[in-house]
């Protein structure tokens, strides 16, 4: 069953998804899929794949109809995920493929919108996730050693790569079956770390791809990062740039299994942001030497619900700058300057797939051409003729990083802006290049508030300002106990290992102790003004002391030595040490030996008889928080706790918990928490688990002006220094009702529940800058109107396209102008030359409508406002909800 439009989709979503998609049997006439030296061929024909990056349980189930249909429209063939083990076996041989776990139903609905799909198994899968997707309980197995040659791992991971592809084979999803699965992929980066292993390692790549290749589930596989990787198994490429890979056998093709568009970020960290440019040229260098599959990581990055996220000390959001933002909002212009090039490319495809290599042509220094056609020289065409071929497509590289370049490619000049490729799908009309942009931008509110426009009406206004909800006044609060608060505590001699204890059902580990202090041992720190401390070697991810019930310190760092120093009173003093974790390794070898908590001398010096071996005094261990143990998130456990009413003068308080009930926003847009009042501790809404937070600030330095040209590091380009790395968490609309929906918080270091407010997030300004001298609008030309030098682009003008979020309106025009406009978006100005109806033109088009687009030509604004001179149209309009503002009769 097809799906004709989004919408059919969408209702069939929410009117029951189950018989919508599993009446489906196949989605796709069954189809083979093999390869050759050029490309990936499906059913019988080459071809050259776009492919969006898009974990599933990074959203919920009902955000993926929207992520893959704006994955679809922003050009993309096929979508890519990994599976993640530890979600889909939390309990070893209990499985879960339930909410956001329904593999199946993400691979149908992929497969529903007419695109392929790379399932990339693994199963240890890095991911920025925690524990690299391993289920913790793995590292319980005897003997085991992870991703070696080694007999319990080997056993375990052969038991979960079948699992997914015999479950994949049931549900009837690969290609031969009619569904959407074209590629696998059998470990992950694994070259990165094989040589530590030894000769091990090399086993165990071999007996990794004979395993994967058993399973006989009749489509490619792929190892990334593997330069050894045993035939017909591809090795594929993983980077910012990955133009010049060539895999280890001639019969292979050029894969990119993860272009990283951007980058994660760790509490404290600055945001990352990878220039729309800079991306674009990678993606267009990739095809032009000879790539033929690249897959955006991550086309939208989601949310690390729960305690899902890796690390140590990756935040909660898993935006990654990608093209659609974390709450499935659209990031332009990277979105929209990556669907123009990725239809640029699919303007060249025919040429591309036609020709087994391209031809290289020195331009310059640093510039280059490759041209891709059908063996012009064997059909005695000369280089007049090469421009009106139909099967000639060509890419003009500049790779200077600082000057633009003009170059001369048959008989014709170009002029090549710096860092930046020409696309001309019939080697003569330029019809893309990546350093110019025509793709709008969108302006989303930082606040979350939806926009102020002072042309408004007060009804309008309050309607707006009722979508701003805030928590409401009242909270109750219970306190945390610190320290052993519970029948299932244990006593033992010694410090424990923290995950050999927790398991990581929990962050948190209590140890207690008990520290006697002598009178002469006070008397000896006064005399001579020595502080006793505790010294750890080695801890990670947090430690907090307290003595005698206080909070004396905090440290925290992944593997960093402790020096806390800690005041006793005389006699009996409670230790209490809690030992956290943020986030379980996801990188690197020997993960099952990485662990948690403390290692090496742990002891407290200072003492008049010498230093006291902690590690020798015996312990009492409690897992986790009473709060947790009690389920007081839960809509339903909850009123166990004894909460009391939160008195607003008694605030900040550590370890407390935190709850009140709040209403929904209206409408549809998605919406957040602003916990920026908060200091460190975990979330939940209606039970649900979104995330940790941390109030941690970026550091104030090294947030420069980004220029796109040069290579690209995820240092560069970065934002919100100074600022707390992340404030704002996103709560699905799928957890919430309309009101009285439970908030539960828990918090550790302090904060002021009394500012957390619920907002949403939506895009409120776009703009566009276009001029005269930029490419036609592609999406309208095919590769057949090149045939014979039919079409020339310069006879079609160039169009600005303008487009709010789905439900939102245009309401306003705030600045046109077309002639010689300054500045920027928010921050435009008239130039010297403006056509004076350039206001009303662009309005008449474009107010009250969803999207609209304007040709820019002299015709349209009622003549030439200066002869001889370039113009160029800039726009600024604002988007408003439809439903809400009354702007829907227009
Ligand atoms: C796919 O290949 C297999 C094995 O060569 C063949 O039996 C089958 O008919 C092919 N299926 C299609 C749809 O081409
Ligand atoms: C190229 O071929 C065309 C058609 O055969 C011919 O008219 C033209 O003179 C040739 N040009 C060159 C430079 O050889
Ligand atoms: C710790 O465990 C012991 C043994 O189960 C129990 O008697 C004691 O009450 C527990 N401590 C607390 C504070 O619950
Ligand atoms: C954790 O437990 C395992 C098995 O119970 C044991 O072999 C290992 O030594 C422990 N790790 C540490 C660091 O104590």
């Amino acid at each position: 069953m097809m799906f004709s439009s989004r919408r059919a989709l969408l209702q069939c979503f929410t009117v029951s998804l189950i018989t919508c998609i599993s009446s489906a049997s196949t989605f796709f006439n069954p189809f083979n899929v093999t390869y050759d030296h050029r490309a990936i061929i499906i059913d019988g024909n080459r071809r050259m794949l776009i492919s969006a990056g898009i974990h599933y349980p990074r959203a919920t189930p009902q955000m993926w109809p929207d992520l893959i249909a704006k994955s679809k429209e922003g050009g993309a063939d096929v979508i890519q995920t990994y599976v993640f083990w530890s979600e889909h076996e939390p309990v070893r041989g209990q499985y879960n493929f339930e909410g956001k776990n329904d593999l199946v139903k993400f691979v149908k609905l992929v497969g529903s919108y007419g695109l392929y799909l790379h399932l990339r198994i693994g199963p240890y899968v890095c991911a920025e996730w925690n524990f690299g997707g391993f289920p913790v309980w793995l590292r319980d197995i005897p003997g085991i050693e992870f991703r070696t040659d080694n007999a319990p791992f080997k056993e375990e991971m052969q038991r979960f790569v079948k699992k997914i592809v015999d479950l994949m084979r049931e549900e009837m999803l690969f290609s031969w079956q009619g569904g959407p699965i074209i590629m696998l992929q059998i470990e992950n980066e694994y070259g990165n770390m094989e040589s530590t292993y030894g000769q091990r390692g090399k086993e165990y790549v071999k007996w990794a791809a004979r395993m994967a290749l058993e399973l006989d589930a009749g489509v490619p596989w792929v190892m990334c990062k593997q330069t050894d990787a045993p035939d017909p198994i591809i090795d594929a490429c993983n980077g910012y740039y990955c133009d010049g890979y060539k895999p280890n056998s001639y019969n292979k093709p050029t894969l990119w299994t993860e272009n990283w568009d951007g980058w994660y970020t760790t509490w404290g960290g600055r945001l990352p942001h990878r220039p729309a440019e800079d991306l674009a040229f990678a993606v267009a260098r990739f095809f032009q030497r000879g790539g033929s599959f690249m897959n955006y990581y991550m086309y939208f990055g989601g949310t690390n619900f729960g305690r899902t996220s890796g690390g140590p000390f990756y935040i909660t959001s898993y935006d990654y700058d990608a093209p659609i933002d974390e709450y499935g909002l659209l990031s332009e212009p990277k979105w929209g300057h990556l669907k123009d090039l990725h239809a640029a490319i699919k303007l060249c495809e025919p040429a591309l797939v036609a020709a087994d290599s391209p031809q290289y042509i020195r331009l310059g220094p640093k510039q280059e051409a490759h041209v891709y056609r059908v063996n012009v020289l064997s059909e005695g065409l000369n280089s007049s003729q090469y421009g009106s071929q139909s099967s000639c497509s060509a890419f003009l590289a500049n790779i200077d990083e600082h000057r633009a370049a003009s170059v001369s490619f048959f008989g014709q000049s170009y002029i090549l802006p710096p860092w930046s490729v020409s696309i001309l799908p019939d080697c003569r009309n330029t019809v893309f290049n990546t350093a110019k942009v025509g793709a709008q931008i969108s302006i989303k509110t930082v606040d979350f508030a939806l926009p102020l426009s002072p042309k408004l009406s007060v009804a309008q206004q309050s309607m707006i300002d009722s979508k701003i909800s805030s928590i409401s006044k009242s909270w109750m609060t219970v306190k945390e106990p610190i320290g052993i608060w519970g029948e299932n505590n244990f006593t033992v001699q010694g410090i424990l290992e923290h995950l050999n204890v927790t398991k990581d059902h929990t962050d948190y580990l209590w140890h207690m102790t008990r520290i006697y202090a002598s009178e002469n041992d006070i008397s000896f720190w006064e005399e001579n003004n020595v502080t006793p401390a505790i010294m750890i070697d080695s801890m990670r991810d947090v430690l907090r002391v307290f003595i005698n019930g206080q909070l004396t310190g905090s440290v925290s760092g992944r593997w960093v030595k402790v020096v806390q120093p800690v005041k006793f009173v005389p006699g009996d003093n409670d230790l209490v040490l809690l030992s956290q974790t943020v986030g379980l390794q996801n990188y690197g070898a020997f993960l099952e030996k990485d662990g948690a908590g403390f290692r090496g001398q742990i002891k407290l010096t200072g003492f008049k008889n010498g230093d006291v071996d902690l590690s020798k005094l015996s312990w009492t261990y409690q897992v986790g928080l009473k709060g947790e143990f009690q389920k007081i998130y839960d809509i339903k456990e909850n009123i166990k706790a004894e909460w009391t009413d939160l008195m607003p003068d008694v605030i900040p308080s550590t370890f407390t918990w935190y709850k009140t009930y709040f209403d929904a926003p209206d409408g549809l847009d998605p919406v957040a928490l602003d916990l920026g009042s908060m200091g460190k501790g975990q979330a939940w809404v209606n039970g649900h688990h979104i995330g940790r937070y941390w109030t941690k600030v970026a550091p104030k330095e090294g947030c420069q002006t980004c220029d796109y040209r040069g290579a690209y590091h995820s240092d560069k380009c970065t934002t919100n220094c100074g600022k707390p790395t992340q404030i704002w968490y996103h709560v699905p609309r799928a957890w919430l009702q309309a009101s009285n929906n439970l908030l539960v918080i828990f918090e550790e270091t302090g904060g002021n529940p009394f500012e957390i407010s619920v907002k949403i997030r939506s895009t409120q300004s776009v703009c566009a800058q276009i001029s005269e001298s930029h490419y036609p609008p592609l999406w309208k030309l095919s590769h057949s109107d090149f045939v014979d030098g039919k079409i020339s682009v310069d006879d079609m003008a160039p169009e600005m396209q303008l487009r709010c979020e789905d439900g939102y309106i245009i309401s306003s025009i705030e600045f046109a102008s077309y002639g010689t406009p300054q500045g920027s978006c928010q921050a435009f100005s008239r130039g010297n030359c403006h056509a004076p109806n350039s206001l009303s033109v662009v309005s008449k088009t474009c107010v009250g409508r969803n999207s609209c687009s304007a040709g820019i030509s002299n015709a349209i604004f009622g003549g030439d406002p200066c002869r001889g001179i370039v113009k160029t149209l800039a726009v600024e309009a604002r988007c408003i909800p439809s439903s809400n503002i009354g702007f829907s009769q227009l």
